[in-house]
């Protein structure tokens, strides 16, 4: 086998289609968001093209990839620190004489993905944040009756469109969110994501970049 590690060996890894199939049914037992495969690739393809954008290398790209897809795994087994369990599982799935800087820089990435009181450890790290943490997409719901049952849910219910646009020449990356208001309030948006919205903006700055957030057109950071 190849040694070099790829985003496909990695995307077509039995183990991991089996914990993210896994971590998605018992989710959704508890009408917790989606966190199978769709989240999986939707971090991945905003990380990679965040850095694609940015002009850093092929590689580098393709490290966040894996880095970003492969993020949650650990929710297999708790939500509780599941940035370290994921961690530690994608280095098992790896057999040791596999290890090398790369694979460490990814395992570091995914184990302090969900720190928010630091800064993201390097840019693999802050695209994986900036992938996951945007994903405010509707679809993760699990059915229309659940949107009301807490704020979170209804807040996601509210985002009718979301799109991360990388701005290079003004070293900007936007996150541009239409929210249906009569579901909830830009308010609600703020006081349920305004941590998230502090991370993405960290997540940023590791990159150079200024994080904008426009609301309905409006600018809000
Ligand atoms: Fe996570
Ligand atoms: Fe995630």
């Amino acid at each position: 086998m190849n040694d070099l590690l790829t985003f496909e060996e990695i995307k077509n890894n039995a183990e991991i289609q089996t914990y993210l199939e896994f971590t998605d049914k018992a989710f959704a037992l508890i009408g917790y968001k989606e966190h199978g495969i769709g989240h999986a690739l939707y971090a991945s393809e905003i990380a990679e093209r965040i850095l694609k954008y940015l002009g850093y290398s092929k590689r580098e790209q393709e490290l966040a990839k894996i880095a970003a897809y492969i993020h949650d795994v650990g929710n297999m087994i708790s939500k509780y620190e599941h940035d370290q369990s994921s961690a530690i599982m994608f280095l098992n799935v790896l057999s040791a004489d596999r290890y090398n800087e790369e694979v460490f820089a990814v395992a570091n990435a995914v184990g302090s993905h969900e720190d928010k009181t630091t800064d993201p450890v390097s840019s693999i790290a802050a695209v994986l944040v900036l992938g996951d943490k945007t994903d405010v997409r509707r679809e993760r719901l699990r059915a229309e009756d659940l949107y009301y049952i807490d704020k979170h849910s209804r807040v996601i219910a509210a985002c009718q469109k979301l799109d991360v646009i990388v701005n290079k020449e003004k070293m900007i990356i936007e996150l541009r969110i239409k929210i249906d208001t009569t579901i909830c309030s830009v308010m609600d948006y703020f006081e349920i994501f305004m941590s998230r919205t502090n991370y993405c903006r960290r997540a940023s700055s590791v990159l150079n970049c200024k994080f904008e957030l426009y609301i309905n057109e409006d600018k809000f950071l």
